[in-house]
């Protein structure tokens, strides 16, 4: 939002007197998030550490999504509670959505806890740590739903090219499975004008990719007078010169209009990339899942896409194992992912979650058996995804260059707009730029290339 902080060095100490270390759980949202926890500590000289060692004050934000994430919290927090015995003086807090769902009862089950916030107050963190600091008692606050006057928050943000800005915050769907809406609240848009203000300031510090973030970004302007919808805010953004890329994440398949889809195959800037989480292939578990759509509206949905856009990279999520599903009906998500081919698709084991319909129905497929179907669908996804990487071999491709490779520091990488990873090797300097590289090999998960110098006489993908 307001305030820029770009802090492109991040492990190094600022001008801050206190260090603070953050763990980051779950979606794209929760990052964002952290990244304007720091924006409004530092405004009380807390600069952001890398070292967990040297922090004052270590924050979990966490994700409630699934069992397997919530269990992660407690084990993180037994280390750190060895790590505060060392250096007492540090404090620990819990926020995200494990800390909105279980508030207090967070420090009866992990002792040493000093601060518990939720997803609807981060901005009053500081005096929460200040609180905290002076009275040596735990803090805990949770608000039931964002405040009307929210206010807007600084940010540190921790990658110099591409930047997140949340649009829209919560969900007004009640799908039977999940626990997003009972830890996020109802949907509510951020005003137009705030946003497109923010776009314009990341224009101005050099940032040159946009993701627009939201539980269900699709639904974007539902709730505002205007009636201005997440298509005009893209169009908005084509305006901004500087701003190479801009993209959204995530959306509903119900929300996404064919003004959406127009205005993205109209938008010199906007990628050409779909996130649209099917969740399953079967009619009948789409039903008791309260998705709102069927298989057919699906398919349609990508069709539409594909026609307007050939190129367009679609990737989905998938659960597997819900409450009731049949043999049969997995294997029908199995052959939807087969038939409409997605470029890649997250995939989970379906997990019980509180304040869910579903956790309670007597239907529960066994551990073992949703193990069984997650390992064959994620075959089937890898085969998918390396079947639609392999036609990238030898075409050139424009990326915007994001940083060095973690596995292999030699190699750059980036995004084409379609969404591939691409790796390949160059000078740092490219970092932030757009390139043309040539693909010489594919594998499921990205592609990789050769730099291209001028005269690269290949079939060149849409950016
Ligand atoms: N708003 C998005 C999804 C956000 S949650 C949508 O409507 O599709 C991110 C993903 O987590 C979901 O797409 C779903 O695949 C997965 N998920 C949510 N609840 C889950 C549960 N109880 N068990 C397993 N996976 C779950
Ligand atoms: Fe959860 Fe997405 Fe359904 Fe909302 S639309 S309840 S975030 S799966
Ligand atoms: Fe997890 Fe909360 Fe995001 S539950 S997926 S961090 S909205």
């Amino acid at each position: 939002m307001c305030d820029e902080r770009s802090d492109p060095s991040w492990g190094e100490s600022q001008s801050g007197s206190r260090k603070v270390y953050i763990e980051t759980f779950g979606c794209q949202m929760n990052k964002s998030d952290s990244e304007h926890m720091l924006g409004v500590l530092d405004e009380i000289g807390y600069a952001p550490t890398d070292e967990i060692k040297e922090a004052d004050l270590m924050i979990l934000n966490t994700c409630a999504i699934r069992a397997g994430a919530e269990d992660k919290v407690y084990s993180y927090l037994g280390y750190w509670r060895k790590l505060k015995a060392v250096r007492p003086d540090a404090l620990i807090a819990v926020g995200g959505c494990v800390a909105q769902d279980g508030g207090q009862s967070l420090l009866s089950r992990s002792p040493g806890v000093d601060i518990v916030f939720g997803t609807h107050n981060m901005h009053r963190l500081p005096e929460l740590v200040l609180q905290a600091r002076k009275s040596g008692k735990p803090q805990v606050e949770i608000f039931q739903e964002l405040p009307d006057d929210l206010p807007e928050t600084p940010v540190v943000r921790r990658n110099a090219v591409s930047a997140w800005v949340s649009v829209i915050y919560g969900c007004d769907y009640n799908c039977t499975y999940c626990i997003v809406p009972y830890v996020r609240g109802r949907e509510k848009s951020r005003p137009p004008a705030l946003i497109h203000q923010e776009v314009l300031e990341l224009a101005e510090n050099g940032y040159k990719e946009v993701t627009f973030l939201g539980q269900n970004v699709t639904a974007y302007g539902q709730d505002l007078e205007s009636g201005m919808h997440l298509g005009d805010l893209l169009a908005l953004s084509g305006q901004v010169e500087s701003i190479k890329r801009v993209r959204f994440l995530t959306g509903h398949p119900r929300d996404l209009s064919c003004q959406i889809i127009d205005t993205v195959a109209q938008t010199w800037n906007a990628c050409q990339y779909f996130h649209v989480p099917v969740q399953a292939g079967d009619d009948r578990t789409l039903r008791r899942m309260a998705r709102g759509y069927n298989v057919d509206y699906y398919r349609a949905l990508v069709e539409r896409i594909r026609e307007r856009m050939p190129e367009a990279g679609i990737t989905t999520d998938l659960i597997v194992g819900f409450p009731g599903e049949t043999e049969a009906e997995f294997m029908n998500t199995v052959n939807l992912v087969e038939e409409l081919g997605f470029d890649s698709c997250n995939t989970a084991a379906y997990s019980a979650r509180p304040h869910t319909p579903s956790a309670n129905w007597d239907s529960q497929v066994p551990e073992v058996e949703k193990l069984e179907r997650l390992r064959l669908l994620n075959s089937v996804v890898s085969n998918v995804s390396h079947r639609r990487n392999k036609p990238y071999l030898g075409r050139t491709v424009e990326v915007l260059v994001e940083g060095r490779s973690q596995r292999n520091p030699e190699r750059l990488t980036g995004r084409t707009g379609t969404n591939k990873v691409v790796n390949f090797e160059g000078k740092a300097d490219l970092i932030g730029t757009l390139q043309d590289v040539e693909i010489q090999a594919a594998n499921p998960w990205a592609l990789r290339g050769t730099l291209c110098r001028q005269g690269c006489a290949m079939a060149r993908t849409p950016g």
